[in-house]
């Protein structure tokens, strides 16, 4: 039941529309967010969103909000096709503008290059965090960074590739979890997909 509302929730949010008509999610609808979460700012490549929904589904992240409308993912439009496995259809991809508005009881953190952000190296994870990551060819806003709680960088020599980004602090967090004994079971893409060792060309759309 309530996977049902929230696919029609994500429908409304992301204009896919499953009724064929692009709805809005309602400002006054109780939040939809659930932590883990990832939120991009304005996000100028659908290969990166892509890449970006693969890691949340490999890392068992339910949603990924991103805002601004540089990557429009119109009905009967797609993702590249690199980016699409049956699996990722367990991640809500969710256009909305206020994507924070849309968690009740959470720990937005920041992840961006700044003066005296906490290093990735020390940084603990909070239990019910949203990571919010600026745009390909920006920061993210001010606007934003107000309500964020935390402000982490990796500590690297250049910037990073969004998606690779992503991908760093998600393994950051998968293993700090494993090493605080956190991780109950050894999840593998043979066992999660029951592959029995086979990697099979029916896993792709
Ligand atoms: C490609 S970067 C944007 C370009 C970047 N603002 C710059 O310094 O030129 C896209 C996003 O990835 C994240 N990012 C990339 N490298 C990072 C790092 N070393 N530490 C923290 N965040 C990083 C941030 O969220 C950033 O807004």
């Amino acid at each position: 039941m309530l996977g049902a509302i929230l696919t029609d929730l994500t429908a409304m949010a992301t204009g896919l529309a499953v009724s064929g008509k692009p709805l809005l999610i309602s400002q006054k609808a109780a939040p939809i967010g659930i932590t883990p979460s990832i939120v991009c700012i304005n996000p100028n490549y659908a290969a990166n969103l892509g890449k970006i929904q693969r890691l949340a589904s490999c890392y068992g992240i339910p949603q990924v909000f991103y805002t601004g409308d540089r990557i429009r993912i119109k009905e009967g439009a797609r993702l590249p096709r690199e980016e699409r496995m049956k699996g990722f259809k367990d991640v809500q991809l969710i256009q909305y503008d206020r994507p924070l508005d849309q968690f009740k009881d959470a720990t937005p953190v920041a992840i961006e290059v700044r003066e005296n952000a906490e290093s990735l190296f020390e940084f603990e994870h909070p239990d019910n965090p949203v990571y919010v990551f600026g745009p390909e060819d920006g920061f993210i806003p001010q606007a934003i960074l107000q309500h964020c709680h935390r402000f982490v960088v990796v500590p690297v020599r250049h910037c990073m590739n969004l998606a690779t980004c992503v991908s760093t602090i998600l393994w950051d967090r998968e293993l700090k979890l494993h090493l605080a004994g956190k991780v109950m079971k050894k999840i593998t893409p043979i066992s999660w997909e029951n592959r029995g060792g086979q990697f099979a060309e029916a896993d792709f759309e």
